[in-house]
């Protein structure tokens, strides 16, 4: 255990006692530190952006983008005018309310004010990981409708330009010239637009219940599922800011998260907006050493990253951590994946500070059970529910009714009630799947967790086949389709191989066509297929030949018996392994 003095803690915490502010907590008081809009409307790029636009703010950083040949700065009013420009440039094109915007391009400052320019304008925001490929990219913009894409030339000529007869409702593709590669036909160079765009335009006087982002997550069947969520989310952005992340006013915040992924985007934009505070972006790919400098140059206050992350400076060892000295830094969160408890020790050793683990989902739209600044930490532990945040473990009992599990360190699924702001309203198109994750008033994460005697929660396992590298979700079902598309593979189960450094690595278990026979070549080139489809970060990283895969009676392959083999454990009961595939 490490215990919190709060009374030692450099910047008093913005949640001093954890439990007390449970008890008082109101949705309805956090949405009263919102603006809102005339009429009972809400819009996140008001609350993030613009509102600090005409305040005190205005002048004061918002982004600072590290990765091109200096540091450039973007402050709230500079923001409000380039998302404004961009939201004019959406109108110009004929791009409205509740039509769908995607973005494809890296953490560039253009990223964001597509993000921030489309809410403006009512359009629905969906962005995308760079690192996917075609194949994932034409998944998403085909079940999200995609009406206009923002991305680079360089991501169009090699992954956009083979699929976009592929999307028949992407009107418009905007881009920035990344490679000095000039004009492509069939798109509008951004720079240009924009440049011509009016910065005055009027804010779309969206609904809180208004479609506002689509995230695309991973199940363990079929197709990616697109949670929907509304302008109200900004509310529980506010409050986790507040509470998980203790942003003050003069602190530099730096979310490591990709804005395709949801954290990237709830927290890499609108929670540290919302506050007022500096992030910094950083374009570049993690690199020990410069993440180290990036910490220390740019005084970063409040850190937010992930396990993989983590056990990588681990590995790197301390040496290059104690080249620099970290006077402002004063608070570290880590989430998305188990954060071994020798890393919550080693940012205590090495840094001077815990690394605070939280826990939420892509469905939950914000952050659900923290360790907040004073509360004492267990290593290991996710910590308590947020205020507004009521979690329990159940379990289905014999007729297939929920139940909460009152006793203490019991296994179960992790459920949160409903009625915080950034649940997800709904997966795009399929109420079945959204129906199917709630009992009652109860939402299931489709995790297990456990919880103690004095209430902390505690991570066990995923209740699905879902694979978890370096923190993203991968679903397997996609990558078995796309190995199957590969002349040779008759059919494929995908399986998370467990990794020290990357939590799952992504193993394919391959069954050869007629006339194929298995070898090095074979096996190399299967793997290049999927990476060009797929992109590098989904793709299988290893392909094992097999002459059988394990099945259901019903033909599905058992994943988790191909686990079992993989770990050298006992397959147990193959029965109850059936209903689990
Ligand atoms: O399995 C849990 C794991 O990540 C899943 C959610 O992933 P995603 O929808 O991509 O959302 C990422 C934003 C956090 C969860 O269902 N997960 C998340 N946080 C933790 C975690 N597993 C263990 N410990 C955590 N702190």
């Amino acid at each position: 255990m490490i215990r919190k003095d709060v009374a030692s803690l450099r910047v008093p915490p913005n949640l001093a006692d954890h439990d007390a502010e449970r008890r008082t907590f109101t949705w309805a008081a956090a949405r009263a530190h919102l603006d809102g809009l005339p009429g009972g409307g809400l819009n996140i790029a008001h609350e993030a952006v613009h509102r600090h636009a005409h305040g005190p703010l205005a002048d004061h950083v918002a982004f600072r983008f590290l990765g091109g040949e200096a540091p450039r700065d973007v402050t709230y009013s500079e923001l409000s005018s380039l998302s404004n420009r961009f939201a004019c440039v959406l109108r110009g094109l004929g791009i409205g309310r509740g039509d769908r915007l995607f973005v494809l391009t890296g953490r560039i400052p253009e990223l964001y004010t597509a993000v921030l320019g489309g809410l403006t304008n009512g359009t629905v925001v969906s962005p995308l990981f760079a690192a996917f490929g075609p194949e994932p990219i034409a998944t998403r913009l085909t079940l999200g409708s995609a009406a206009v894409l923002v991305t680079t030339t360089s991501q169009y000529r090699r992954k956009i330009a083979r699929i976009r007869a592929d999307v028949p409702t992407l009107r418009h593709v905007l881009v920035v010239d990344d490679d000095g590669s000039g004009p492509i036909p069939g798109t509008l160079e951004l720079g240009p637009v924009m440049a011509e765009a009016s910065d005055d335009v009027a804010l779309a006087a969206t609904g809180p219940e208004e479609m506002a982002l689509l995230h695309f997550t991973s199940g363990t069947t079929g197709r990616p599922k697109g949670a929907i969520h509304v302008h109200e989310a900004a509310v529980t952005h506010w409050s986790t800011g507040r509470f998980a992340l203790d942003l003050h006013p003069d602190d530099v915040f730096w979310c490591t998260a990709d804005p395709g992924w949801v954290t990237g985007t709830s927290y890499g934009i609108i929670a540290p907006l919302l506050h007022g505070v500096t992030s910094i972006v950083d374009a570049g790919d993690f690199d020990a050493r410069r993440w180290y400098g990036v910490l220390a140059e740019h005084r970063v206050s409040v850190w937010y990253t992930a396990p993989t992350a983590i056990r990588m400076l681990m590995k790197a060892g301390p040496e290059l951590a104690h080249a620099h000295s970290y006077p402002a830094l004063r608070f570290i969160a880590s989430v998305g994946e188990p954060l071994n408890p020798s890393a919550v020790w080693w940012g205590a050793e090495v840094l001077g500070l815990p690394i605070h683990d939280n826990y939420w989902q892509t469905e939950t739209g914000g952050i659900m059970i923290a360790n907040t600044p004073a509360l004492d930490i267990k290593p290991g532990s996710m910590g308590k529910p947020l205020p507004g945040v009521e979690a329990a473990i159940v379990r289905r009992d014999a007729n297939g009714e929920v139940r909460i599990v009152d006793a203490p360190d019991e296994e179960g699924i992790l459920a949160l009630r409903r009625g915080w702001p950034s649940m997800m309203r709904g997966y795009l198109d399929d109420e079945e799947r959204y129906r199917a994750c709630f009992a009652g008033d109860w939402y299931l994460t489709g995790d297990l967790a456990t919880r103690d005697a004095d209430g902390w929660f505690w991570f066990v396992g995923r209740a699905d086949d879902v694979i978890k590298s370096a923190g993203h979700l991968i679903g397997p079902f996609e990558v078995e389709s796309a190995l199957m598309e590969h002349p040779a593979v008759a059919e494929a189960g995908v399986i998370g191989k467990p990794d020290e450094l990357v939590g799952e690595v992504v193993k394919a278990f391959v069954l050869l066509r007629e006339g194929f026979t298995p070898g090095e070549a074979l096996r190399l080139e299967i793997l290049a297929h999927a990476r060009r489809r797929l992109g590098a970060a989904v793709a299988p990283k290893e392909v094992e030949f097999v002459d059988t895969l394990p099945r259901t009676r019903s033909g599905k392959i058992m994943r988790r018996l191909l686990k079992a083999r993989e770990l050298g454990l006992a397959e147990g009961d193959t029965s109850t392994l059936e209903s689990g595939g």
